[in-house]
């Protein structure tokens, strides 16, 4: 009988989840085992889980799961260098030569446990099966919008906190607009976050342009990406992506005055964003990169988390179908997915 262990989010303010009650009792009734972590920052409370039969087990205590048990859990772990003796499903962030990615690779080297990536759950045609893209996209617009208001008003963006539903979070964004209307170009328009980074600024009534391979294949330079307001950077970055935004970029004339790096590579050799090179925070969500005139970077990691329950039940809708399938890991997306982990360990 394969146990599912559903581990909580140690980062502050991630308080997204990869499977809802629901599918928890799918699960069940399937015969899984499924265990949950005690969370009181989850946006689904842990009673939920209880009230549909799941076991609950205290918070961080997956370390002390049995062997057998795979732990689910969305983003990093503690980074504390103990080995990793588990199967885990998580977010690694550790393929494209991230140095933390090494890290997190080594200690599954050292305690012999699996890493199945949620990036790299794939199906044949290698296209990702459950992704948070399109809220990251919706976020990272919203983000990326709030801080060109706050550099008109000649602040900063602070920590956005509370935002309730994607509703609320539109009607702060036109307020903070008051009637300016930005430009923005995207890179990456036909993908999830693309696709979700334009349907906010079109239901704001804003002008987009949308870029994608056919519109970028000339290798560049890109002068376009200058002469608007906001470029929101949406692809998947690999090897042999072109740079969108040189260093040059910062002192170059030029309307543009934000940068929304939704994709967030910023330690990759393949970031195609060269004017940055850190990830930014909820508590800090712009780094400016350049005074007079401000060039401002937006590049938060776990953007979906602005919209923790919209964002978790859509993921979780197109996980699940996988997740029932996890008695049989030597086949299909999850065999695909530890082969690469074996690749790149
Ligand atoms: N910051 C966050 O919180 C967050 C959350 C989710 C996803 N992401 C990242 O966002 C990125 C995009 O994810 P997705 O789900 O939308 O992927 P996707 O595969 O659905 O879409 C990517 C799009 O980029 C296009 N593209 C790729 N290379 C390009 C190029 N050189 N020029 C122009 N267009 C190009 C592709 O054709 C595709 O349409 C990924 O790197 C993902 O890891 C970030």
């Amino acid at each position: 009988m394969t146990h599912i262990w559903l581990r909580a989010e140690p980062r502050h303010h991630e308080t997204r989840v990869g499977l809802t009650p629901a599918g928890a009792a799918e699960m069940l009734a399937a015969g899984f085992t499924v265990t949950v972590e005690d969370s009181t920052d989850r946006c689904i409370p842990t009673s939920e889980y209880s009230e549909v039969g799941c076991g609950i087990a205290p918070l961080g205590s997956w370390p002390d799961a049995p062997l057998d048990a795979i732990i689910f859990g969305l983003k990093e772990l503690p980074e504390d260098g103990t080995p990793l003796i588990h199967r885990h499903i998580m977010f690694g962030h550790a393929y494209k030569d991230q140095p933390s990615g090494r890290i997190l690779l080594d200690r599954f080297k050292e305690g012999g446990g699996t890493l199945y990536d949620l990036e790299y759950l794939v199906d044949l045609d290698g296209r990702r099966v459950a992704a948070f893209g399109y809220w990251a996209g919706y976020a990272g617009s919203a983000m990326s919008l709030l801080a060109w208001a706050a550099q008109q008003n000649g602040t900063g963006l602070a920590d956005v906190q509370g935002v309730s539903d994607a509703s609320d979070l539109q009607e702060r964004i036109a307020t903070a607009l008051n009637g300016q209307k930005p430009t923005t170009l995207i890179i990456g328009a036909l993908g999830r976050v693309g696709t979700g980074a334009a349907d906010l600024c079109k239901a704001l009534g804003l002008s987009v342009t949308g870029w994608d391979i056919a519109e970028t294949a000339s290798g560049g330079p890109f002068p376009q990406v200058l002469q608007h307001d906001i470029f929101l950077n949406c692809i998947l970055a690999r090897h042999g992506t072109p740079v969108f935004v040189p260093a040059s970029t910062v002192t170059d004339p030029r309307k543009l005055r934000v940068i929304g790096d939704i994709a967030c590579d910023p330690d990759s050799d393949f970031s195609p964003i060269k004017v940055y090179d850190r990830a930014t925070t909820w508590a800090s969500p712009v780094l400016r990169v350049h005074d007079a005139p401000p060039l401002d970077v937006m590049a938060i990691d776990n953007l979906p988390s602005l919209l923790p329950r919209e964002s978790s039940e859509d993921f979780a809708a197109q996980l699940l179908p996988h997740l029932l399938g996890l008695d049989n890991l030597g086949d299909g997306v999850w065999e695909r997915a530890r082969s690469e982990f074996s690749a790149h360990l």
